[in-house]
């Protein structure tokens, strides 16, 4: 069930883990006089700072805290729209609830990432921000969608959580917008667990993120600022034990990306000249990671058969990041009632969340089916495939699987 980072945690890892443990620094903040306590947290924003090329980054305990976050930095609240893709994790939309803002749906084209023009035909006076995700590796339509965002004067956050080291146009995923959020759990390109970061070039929004997410501190507060805090935060702090996995972890992740490019490449060519079969289209595909390979079957019949006949589901079937089957967005099931944003005073607007409101999304993932390269994840739909691990052989023999697969059925 994991995704690419799992597999290679090794001897780093383990090295990191049990020096951090021998110095007993556990909690981010410790004795900066004391050469024992090594700042991994601080250490891991530092290297993702040089490594990505951007100015501020700020560890946190989830992606989805990340989206939180980022959005309150950005001061989204009630009243507000953020649209959101349909295909998706639910954090892209519950982050935006806990923010008593209001996520409004919108399709997905054929790269399976928000479709800039029916992003721009969603565009009421309530909305305040535009949150492409980089859905399973593939980088949204950025130049498009900054374009719309900077005509209309919205806020552009990009989800990064599935698309950690990816790039657009040489620039790293998540460095574009004005803030980017990566989540560094299991399924993800490296993993500690759970965690999250926030990135951004803006100073004031570092700022700004940094204090709630630490109970309204500075940046890097060596002490308790009573008498100084700007804001009411939170605790969304990432501990020192996930930054020593992260940190092993990141300075793999350039290896990692380069493995699944190769695996998706090798796959890839033994498959594309099977007459019927499509590929999403990918928005950069020298940046892209290659998590997965997505294929589009000619119709829902042809698809709904080879997902089963490879023991796995097409995309509309996978349950987890489909909108179709979030029942609980669907209703918007708030454990405080008061706390629907559609019944927030402040909100004037009209969106609305019903099963089959995005035909187009749902035409294209009734034909999808995810093959696994780095993330193995029957929520994904990728449950057939190959992994980080796998030898040239395996990669062919499933190659050949599916295609006599499809060919038996197309
Ligand atoms: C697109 C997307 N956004 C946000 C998240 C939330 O990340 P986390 O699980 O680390 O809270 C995920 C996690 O799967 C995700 O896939």
């Amino acid at each position: 069930m994991p995704g690419p980072g799992y597999y290679w945690i090794g001897k780093e890892e383990e090295q990191e883990l049990l020096d951090l443990i021998r110095a007993r620094y556990l909690f981010r903040y410790g004795d900066e006089k004391d050469p024992s306590f090594k700042h991994r947290v601080k250490t891991l924003e530092q290297e993702v700072c040089s490594g990505f090329g951007v100015k501020h980054a700020l560890a946190v305990s989830s992606g989805t805290a990340a989206l939180i976050v980022a959005m309150a930095a950005a001061g989204i609240g009630p009243g507000d729209e953020v649209i959101v893709p349909g295909y998706t994790f639910i954090a892209s939309m519950s982050s935006v609830i806990f923010c008593n803002a209001v996520p409004v749906l919108a399709e997905v084209d054929e790269s399976l990432t928000l479709d800039p023009k029916d992003v721009e035909s969603r565009i009421t006076p309530h909305t305040k921000a535009i949150l492409p995700v980089h859905m399973i590796g593939n980088p949204a339509d950025l130049n498009a969608l900054k374009g719309i965002a900077d005509k209309h004067n919205l806020l552009l956050i990009e989800d990064t959580a599935q698309a950690f080291g990816g790039s657009y146009k040489g620039k790293r995923l998540g460095t574009i917008g004005l803030l980017g959020t990566y989540s560094f759990n299991i399924f993800k390109t490296i993993n500690a667990g759970d965690g999250g970061m926030v990135v951004t070039g803006n100073e004031d929004l570092y700022k700004q993120a940094f204090a709630f997410h630490d109970q309204g501190h500075f940046p890097l507060r060596m002490g308790v600022e009573v008498g100084n805090r700007a804001v009411i935060g939170q605790n969304f702090r990432m501990t020192e034990l996930n930054a020593a996995v992260l940190l092993a972890q990141f300075r793999k992740l350039d290896k990692i990306l380069e493995r699944l490019r190769t695996l998706k490449a090798r796959f890839k060519r033994q498959i594309q000249d099977i007459a019927g079969l499509e590929f999403r289209r990918i928005n950069d595909s020298d940046g892209e990671c290659g998590t997965i390979l997505t294929v589009l079957l000619p119709d829902r019949k042809s698809a709904d058969a080879v997902a089963e006949r490879l023991n796995t589901t097409t995309v509309a079937h996978s349950g987890w990041h489909v909108y179709n089957n979030m029942e609980n967005i669907l209703n918007m099931r708030t454990l405080n009632p008061k706390n629907n944003p559609l019944k927030n005073q402040h909100y004037k607007g009209k969106a609305e969340y019903r099963k089959g409101m995005l035909p187009q999304t749902d035409r294209l993932l009734e034909r999808a089916i995810n093959i696994s390269v780095g993330v193995v994840d029957a929520g994904l739909g990728s449950a057939f495939g190959i992994n980080l691990e796998s030898t040239d052989q395996e990669v062919d023999r499933q190659a050949e699987r599916f295609r006599t697969t499809v060919e038996s059925i197309l």
